[in-house]
């Protein structure tokens, strides 16, 4: 199926099967704000889950978990230099009046030329991008004539900084009102609560600190469905270690975190490197993970060497020290001492991740014999993941097999999730369980009654067997945990 193609399959299959609804629809939705529906919100919060897991309970370092407030206090994002630097370059159509990010503009017209001249172009684009040459980047755009999508023009504004925190104010009246962002990123709720953890936890260097939650950014062009959205969830750690000692750090983040996509089920090849050329103004080392995402290669999770930059800044603007006493003796016998730790940070899109596991589950399969045509759509999530575990389906409504169904459903549902459904023919049933993506399917038959064996049907290979019913806890338990 063809790239663009498959991304519209997608979007539409996630609105049939309630993953992901555009937001407030009824009243014709919002640009780039998307709402999960029942399957996503469970497939999300799967991967939420394993995604701490896997940080704060699996891991072999010493990383603890929090959950701070969206809003902060407004000097964070002075401190964190949001208010002077987040911002990207945009170019507006004077006959449109419509909004481009240049990097954009200029990537979307590059994919038009052949592989060479797209090279070139963008080649160009970032060394203007990384000197900060607005002119150049605006000459860039005339000599390619490149033109607005809607007005078909090339009557350009000057390129200009836009900043993407949203800002709102909390005080009930005017004069005493203070503005306050909402949070770009997750990050900086960690790095205000270094010292409460490192002391509280009595946390020894080096360790971590994670969280998952929300992220607000006013992104001009946002397309790509869940990709780039306004409001979106990030799943953040920082890692607190000695200075000099984080390129070795950086390394070991970038081969763990490639490690944690491995065990995804999706194949290595569909993941790449890519290291940034222009470094954030608080990186010496930066890097991004990329899948290949249905739009091509793209950024799913960025691995950072911050420096100490977070926490000096914390330290200059809040007054407070936030160094940490490292009682380590190095080669000379000398303790380490007072420091401020440096930090390695990786930071991955929890959307993106979902857009990601939707991309590579989604499969049509033309399923038609001599006899009939036949066809479905699987999406073929591993286990661990899945919204629903198993489908407990009984044969029929009567002679007593929902009431066994419903004994299976009992046992199950305190483990895992379960769904329960009667109507329909049991190939209906069976193809809305593969369009949401469940592994499992269990059929409750009137052979049940007489033997307690039930037919197990697996979602990929569409094959059945007749298994004991009490056999089919385990079954689903260590696919779970596979
Ligand atoms: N704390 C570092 C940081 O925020 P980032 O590269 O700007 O770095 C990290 O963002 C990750 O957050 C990205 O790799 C991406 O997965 C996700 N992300 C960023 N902006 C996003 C957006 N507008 N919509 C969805 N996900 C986004």
């Amino acid at each position: 199926m063809a790239n663009e193609n498959k991304l519209q399959a997608i979007i539409a299959h996630a609105k049939e099967y309630g993953f992901v609804f555009p937001s407030s629809e009824i009243y014709d939705g919002m640009g780039a704000v998307y709402d999960y529906g029942q399957w996503g919100a469970e497939l999300k919060r799967n991967v939420r889950d394993y995604w701490w897991r896997w940080m704060t309970q699996m891991n072999e370092q010493n990383i603890v978990g929090i959950d701070a407030a969206i809003f902060m206090h407004p000097t964070t994002w002075k401190a964190s230099g949001h208010v002077d630097n987040f911002s990207d370059p945009m170019i507006d159509n004077k006959d449109s009046k419509k909004r481009y990010r240049v990097d954009h503009l200029i990537e979307g017209f590059a994919e038009t030329l052949p592989q060479e001249q797209s090279e070139a172009l963008l080649a160009e684009m970032d060394k203007l991008i990384a000197a900060d040459d607005f002119a150049g980047l605006k000459t860039l755009i005339e000599n390619n004539k490149i033109k607005c999508a809607v007005s078909g023009t090339s009557n350009w504004t000057d390129v200009r900084q836009f900043n993407l925190m949203f800002s709102t104010e909390v005080g009930s009246v005017a004069e005493e009102a203070n503005t306050i962002y909402l949070r770009p990123e997750t990050a900086q709720g960690i790095f205000v609560n270094f010292l409460n953890v490192q002391k509280s936890g009595r946390m020894k260097i080096p360790f971590g600190i994670a969280q998952v939650g929300k992220a607000f950014r006013n992104e001009i062009v946002a397309r790509g469905f869940i990709f780039r959205m306004r409001e979106f969830e990030q799943m953040e750690m920082q890692f607190f270690v000695r200075p000099g000692t984080q390129k070795q750090w950086y390394e070991y983040w970038k081969e763990k975190r490639m490690e944690w996509h491995m065990t995804l089920g999706i194949p290595a090849d569909r993941y790449r490197f890519h290291d940034h050329v222009k470094l954030a103004h608080y990186a010496d080392a930066a890097c991004d993970i990329e899948y290949n995402f249905p739009m091509g290669f793209k950024e799913l999770e960025g691995i950072h060497s911050r420096t100490d930059f977070d926490l000096k800044n914390h330290q200059e603007y809040s007054k407070k020290k936030m160094q940490y006493f490292d009682a380590d003796l190095d080669e000379n016998g000398k303790a380490y001492g007072n420091y401020i730790p440096y930090v390695i940070e990786t930071s991955i899109g929890l959307d993106r991740t979902i857009l990601m596991l939707m991309s590579e589950a989604y499969e049509e399969q033309d399923l038609s014999t001599e006899e009939k045509q036949d066809s479905r759509v699987v999406m073929k999530f591993i286990p661990r993941l899945a919204p629903i575990k198993l489908a407990v389906l009984p044969l029929t409504k009567k002679d007593g097999l929902p009431e066994i169904a419903n004994t299976l459903m009992q046992e199950c549902k305190q483990h895992f999730k379960c769904f329960f459904e009667e109507k329909d023919t049991i190939g209906k049933r069976y193809r809305r369980m593969d369009a949401i993506g469940t592994p499992f399917c269990v059929t409750i038959d009137h052979q049940t009654k007489e033997d307690n064996t039930v037919t197990i049907r697996y979602r990929d290979s569409m094959e059945q067997e007749r298994v004991p019913m009490s056999e089919v806890k385990n079954i689903v338990m260590k696919a779970i945990n596979e």
